[in-house]
């Protein structure tokens, strides 16, 4: 079965092996067999960053070029900027109105992010977070999401609002479903959730020497002190990293750690020149895009183009539906 499809990502740093493996690798499979939209979500970037758009565009154009680098495809997949089809702010206004306070007061997803960035004000814009987000999904008439579990509260608010739109003026929407990646979680080199704020990312671009860097200071089984201790691998990240990248040999270096024939300095090495081959092919392709950031702006200029003729065409229906003035 195939699905129609919409993501996105905030443009709020480069992507990240935590970005590839919790979305990327999955979008990069759905592309081929479903209909799919993949949105950078600049508007959404503004609930929180709404006093440091200095550097927005750059960003925009960076994530752009990661995501090509990585292998979303304009052919097969629609790739656009989310303020380049205005559609999706007249939705999000009538879904405002139908949407009660209190469904978005309960969000935890804002909650965790209240708490984690130390936001005393609540804003308006960013209370409708989830309003904005299920406009975004509802206006490509999507039947399936792919997100991270952080996201399955919006998701969640999604079809609730779906439901009431269809309730109030009729079958519009179809509630979509959220599909949830089965690949495994990239932890950052300190053993915490990867991510850009936490300041403990692996970088889609990032240089072999700095891979090499990063996971010389991973964080490793504290009782291995000596080459050959004997090692705990599941307390280490780096032995999390060669489940994931040194499937192969993943059982030996198991034993090796365990047995203390391997110290944590050679088995570093030799997991981070695993990972730098593995991102090699997409630095380079990266690198290729960075001096040819006009390929990148026609690729978002002419995705913005399909996106706005298929919102159209849902408008069109919303507006007929709420016996809006035409
Ligand atoms: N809220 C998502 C995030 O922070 C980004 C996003 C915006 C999104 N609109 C979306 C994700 C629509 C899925 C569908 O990651
Ligand atoms: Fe981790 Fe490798 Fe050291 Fe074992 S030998 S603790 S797996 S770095």
């Amino acid at each position: 079965m195939s699905y129609r499809i919409l993501s996105g990502f905030r443009p709020t740093g480069k992507i990240h092996l935590g970005n590839i493996f919790g979305a990327l690798q999955n979008w990069k499979k759905l592309q081929e067999h479903n209909q799919c939209f993949f949105e950078i979500a600049d508007y959404h970037a503004l609930t929180t960053n709404y006093d440091k758009t200095e550097n927005l565009k750059d960003d925009i154009l960076n994530i752009a070029a990661d995501w090509l680098a990585f292998g979303l495809d304009p052919k097969k997949a629609v790739i656009f900027v989310q303020s380049d089809v205005r559609n999706h702010v007249e939705l999000f206004t009538l879904l405002s109105m139908i949407t009660p306070l209190p469904l978005l007061e309960r969000n935890p997803t804002l909650k965790e992010q209240l708490k984690d960035l130390n936001i005393r004000t609540i804003h308006y814009g960013h209370l409708g977070y989830p309003v904005l987000q299920a406009a975004d999904i509802l206006i490509y008439r999507s039947t399936a999401v792919p997100v991270g579990e952080d996201q399955l509260p919006h998701i969640e608010l999604t079809r609730e609002i779906a439901r009431r739109f269809n309730n109030l003026y009729g079958e519009t929407f179809p509630e979509p479903k959220a599909l949830l990646t089965s690949f495994p979680r990239v932890p950052g080199p300190d053993g915490k959730r990867m991510s850009k704020s936490l300041n403990n990312t692996i970088l889609l671009n990032e240089k072999p020497g700095d891979i090499q860097k990063k996971v010389k200071q991973a964080f490793t089984d504290p009782q291995k002190i000596r080459k050959n201790d004997k090692g705990h691998p599941d307390k280490c990240v780096v032995f999390s990293y060669h489940k994931i990248f040194n499937p192969e040999n993943v059982e030996q270096k198991k034993t090796e750690c365990k047995e203390g024939t391997i110290g944590c300095v050679d088995c570093k090495a030799e997991c981070s020149s695993i990972m730098a081959a593995y991102l090699e092919p997409y630095r380079k392709k990266r690198e290729a895009l960075q001096k040819n950031e006009g390929f990148v702006r026609d690729v978002l200029r002419e995705g913005a183009q399909k996106a706005r003729e298929e919102t159209n065409k849902t408008m069109e229906q919303i507006r007929s539906h709420m016996k809006l003035w035409v």
